[in-house]
């Protein structure tokens, strides 16, 4: 191992979203006990070669505007062959200044005022949230969630889907492939149904990939273009991706779409370009040529990393808290967590862990409406942290059922 994923950057103090903001976004007393589990975003430090590569791009002393090197098209089209099995034209391949702007510009290009988009809930709440914010209409198609011995796992409702993909009002679906919040690695078979879905019923298909490179113990990505190919699909489809997940840059704001046909490129273009919105940003070419070369190891031991936290926080909680329900994710380092059968009020779970266990998750209920009471819990850090949050969860929680019990 070349990483040391035992030891966390102190992020406190730094304008740091999870560190800084997580006291006042879930009215919490501050304090440096508190150990933020929210937003997807890693306590690791990144490769070195990577925070190498970046400096690089300051090194002549300017910050004048830069040019986007034909070396960023390079990188994403040589990891994609590399690590997807995907072969992808350079040319195919834009700049974005993050996934979700480049979701926003699909549903803008592609979408009008009144028509509807479907998503998978509970799912990444920005998906909705774009959606709402653009004046198109949220179709929602639940997952199906099945349980064996305490451990979810979800499935797509493919008459749903058929069934949402057939209004007339359907224009686009976004995918979120690896699921986020529910861990599910899409099987090749599902991909190729959802594309052909999509095709059949000229529904706009929109795969959000930001989570691929990140899979747990052993399951199978397969890119969507990877399935569109399989069923000869060409056109209204585009793949989006980012190294900020994988090798945590997400604050640089480095992420791309792969868009098969050129005219759906353009439209894209023209969304950022009618606001002169740059697509890339100074150190695009460095995040991702360091990311997707020199800096490549670093996904898969911290996939190796995150699924033992993973494995070890699942079974923990398992054994300790009778009635809790969770995933055990294929992908990602974020964990759902089913809280409504543990005999508490699991609506209170969210309060109960801010303010007594001084740990902050995110609610349930932002991914899904009908979903309070369960919990997205990150566990992308230094395995020393998760055993901490563990043991505090679970001494909250087994407290809480108590005082339940005793009323
Ligand atoms: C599924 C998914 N898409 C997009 C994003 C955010 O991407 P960006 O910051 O590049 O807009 C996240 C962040 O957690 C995510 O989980």
């Amino acid at each position: 191992m070349k990483m040391n994923f035992d030891l966390a950057p102190d992020r406190r103090g730094t304008d740091s979203v999870k560190w800084d903001n997580v006291a006042a976004e879930f009215g919490m007393t501050p304090g440096d006990d508190i150990l933020p589990m929210w937003v997807a975003d890693m306590d690791f430090a990144c490769a070195p070669e990577l925070m190498e590569a970046v400096r690089s791009a300051f090194t002549p002393g300017v910050l004048g505007y830069r040019n986007l090197s034909s070396r960023f098209h390079e990188a994403i089209a040589g990891w994609m062959q590399k690590r997807h099995g995907l072969t992808v034209p350079a040319d195919s391949i834009l700049p974005l200044p993050g996934v979700i702007p480049g979701i926003s510009a699909a549903i803008s290009a592609f979408t009008q005022p009144g028509d509807g988009v479907i998503i998978q809930p509970p799912v990444y709440p920005p998906f909705m949230g774009v959606t709402r914010n653009m004046g198109r209409v949220v179709l929602e198609n639940t997952l199906i969630e099945h349980e064996a011995d305490g451990i979810l796992t979800y499935e797509i409702d493919f008459d749903g889907l058929r069934a949402l993909a057939a209004r007339p009002d359907a224009r686009l679906m976004v995918l979120c492939s690896p699921h986020n919040p529910l861990g599910r690695v899409w099987s090749r078979e599902e991909l190729t149904e959802i594309c052909r879905i999509c095709a059949e019923n000229d529904v706009y298909l929109v795969s959000d990939e930001i989570h691929s490179d990140i899979i747990l113990g052993g399951a199978q990505f397969t890119p969507i273009l990877t399935a569109a190919a399989d069923c000869g699909i060409t056109s209204r489809i585009c793949q989006l991706g980012s190294p900020s997940k994988s090798f945590n840059t997400a604050g640089t704001h480095v992420a791309y779409t792969i868009v098969p046909d050129a005219r759906e490129r353009s439209a894209i273009s023209r969304v950022f370009g009618s606001m002169h919105i740059p697509a890339d940003t100074f150190i695009s070419t460095e995040v991702v040529t360091a990311a997707y070369g020199s800096a490549g190891y670093y996904p898969d031991e911290l996939s190796a990393y995150l699924t033992e936290n993973m494995d070890f926080f699942v079974d923990r909680l398992r054994a300790a808290l009778p009635g809790i329900r969770l995933t055990r994710p294929q992908a990602t380092y974020l964990l759902w967590a089913d809280f409504r059968g543990c005999g508490f009020p699991a609506e209170k779970v969210m309060r109960l862990l801010c303010d007594e266990a001084r740990v902050a998750p995110d609610p349930g209920e932002w991914f899904a409406a009908d979903r309070k009471g369960c919990l997205r819990i990150n566990v992308a850090m230094p395995h020393h942290m998760l055993e901490e949050a563990a043991d505090r969860i679970i001494r909250t929680l087994r407290a809480a059922t108590e005082k339940e019990n005793h009323q």
